[in-house]
């Protein structure tokens, strides 16, 4: 409104000069093409005054005007600028924010970044861990708990069907040996009938003739072999219980082991524990136990199986892990005035190695007859059963049988013990002793 207002002002300022214009025109007097014109008129001075004064007045008004245009547009800008400032203030925050939140985003992503970062890590640590783990249980193999728990239930499932096993083959075994024995003594009752009949026959044919007769005639001495290596020169191959009849010596029943070298009298066998060896002289001399079990033959018929003269001594032991071992001797054996003498003249063979003493004779001792070579201590008491000793420590064939070693200090002394093969204290499961005299011809 100002503005058109101004504009207007300013029109008529400009109509003002043209009128001031034709006015000096006018006042120089020259001659113009209107000057021929009468009829020109000049404007009087109080019109001039009256133009000038207005136009002052415009003047006046105009300059107002812009002064306070001048101080309204101040203003303005003032405001403006306010504005601008505030805008400048708000821009400044606007931006500080934005950085803010782009800080806050960069750490964000970066954090993002490093979580990202710290979990690849953790990955390949766990893949390090478990390729580390691996390598462990590869080198250690240790199998997981319950894995663990079945292979050990397994081995001991395994190890008790193992167990089952040996036990029934140990009972086959009995069977077996049990059934071998049988035949054995069958055959050897069959022997006995056919050999008792022979018997029945001298000893007959010697009363006939002596009622016949009236006189006394001498008993045959080849009616009976003197003992088993007789029989086996005489064609017998079984082993098993015969009637042998040794020189200047009434019949004996003996257990003969017909090996392929020869006839073996058996004088001794321990196999079960089943007979008590803790026995006293006159059980020794006469003989104990049962000749298709356990037994000893008894020192006065070892004596006459003997003969006096050197013959060849075996001895075969076994232990529980199903091993033999043996060893023979060149040997005699004296008799009852004696104390029934052991003389032993030298190893022959064998894989065992002597317990048994060689340079010197041994007398047989028991508990009731103190015979060893140690002067303060009765052998045969401190031990069990009755032996060859010497000093008591190397063997004793006739000691206590026990299945296993005994918990007891002074009953592990007591076992069947062969010293220099399983040692002092191992009880062995199985001991013969066998004898067999030289062949005619062969000793001289
Ligand atoms: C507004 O401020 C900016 C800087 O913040 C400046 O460049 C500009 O000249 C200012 N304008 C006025 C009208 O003050
Ligand atoms: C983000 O990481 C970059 C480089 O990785 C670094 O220059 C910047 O300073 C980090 N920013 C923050 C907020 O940590
Ligand atoms: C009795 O003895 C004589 C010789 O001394 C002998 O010839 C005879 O055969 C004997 N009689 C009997 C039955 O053995
Ligand atoms: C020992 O063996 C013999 C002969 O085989 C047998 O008769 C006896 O019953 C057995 N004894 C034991 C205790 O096994």
């Amino acid at each position: 409104m100002q503005w058109s207002y101004v504009v207007v002002v300013l029109c008529s300022s400009l109509l003002a000069g043209q009128v001031g214009a034709f006015l000096s025109e006018r006042r120089n007097g020259g001659a113009s093409p209107l000057g021929k014109e009468k009829k020109v008129q000049f404007a009087s001075w109080d019109e001039v005054n009256v133009i000038a004064h207005g136009l002052l007045q415009l003047g006046h008004g105009l300059k107002e005007h812009v002064d306070k245009t001048k101080g309204q547009l101040r203003e303005i800008a003032g405001q403006l600028g306010r504005h601008n400032a505030s805008l400048g203030e708000l821009q400044q925050e606007d931006r500080e924010l934005r950085g803010k939140v782009e800080g806050s985003h960069d750490r964000l992503h970066n954090l993002s970044q490093e979580l990202q970062e710290a979990a690849r890590g953790r990955e390949s640590l766990e893949r390090r861990l478990q390729s580390i783990e691996g390598r462990i249980g590869k080198a250690l193999h240790p199998p997981p708990a319950e894995e663990w728990g079945r292979m050990q239930s397994f081995i001991d499932a395994q190890n008790k069907r193992i167990d089952e096993l040996l036990g029934q083959v140990k009972l086959q075994q009995y069977s077996l040996d049990k059934q071998n024995l049988q035949i054995k003594s069958l055959q050897s009752k069959i022997q006995d009938k056919t050999q008792g009949q022979a018997w029945h026959a001298v000893l007959k044919k010697q009363s006939k003739g002596i009622s016949e007769n009236q006189s006394v005639s001498t008993v045959p001495t080849h009616a009976l072999s003197a003992d088993c290596h007789q029989l086996f020169l005489a064609g017998q191959r079984s082993s098993g219980v015969s009637w042998v009849q040794p020189a200047r010596s009434p019949p004996l029943e003996v257990f003969c082991d017909m090996a392929a070298d020869g006839g073996w009298t058996v004088i001794q066998r321990r196999m079960n524990g089943s007979v008590d060896f803790d026995q006293l002289w006159e059980a020794y001399r006469k003989g104990i136990g049962n000749l298709n079990g356990e037994f000893w033959l008894g020192l006065e018929k070892m004596f006459h199986l003997a003969q006096q003269r050197p013959g060849l001594l075996r001895i075969e032991l076994q232990d529980w892990e199903g091993q033999s071992r043996y060893i023979e001797f060149l040997f005699s054996l004296g008799g009852q005035d004696t104390g029934y003498t052991l003389y032993l003249h030298g190893r022959v063979s064998g894989n065992l190695d002597n317990a048994m003493r060689e340079v010197e004779p041994l007398r047989f001792s028991t508990r009731d007859r103190d015979q060893d070579l140690k002067p303060d201590i009765n052998c045969a008491k401190h031990l069990s059963g009755g032996w060859w000793f010497s000093s008591c420590g190397h063997t004793n064939l006739n000691g206590r049988y026990f299945h296993s070693i005994p918990r007891q200090r002074h009953e592990r002394k007591q076992g069947i013990f062969w010293k220099t093969w399983k040692g002092r204290y191992y009880p062995l499961k199985a001991t013969v002793i066998k004898m067999r005299t030289m062949e005619p011809g062969s000793d001289s």
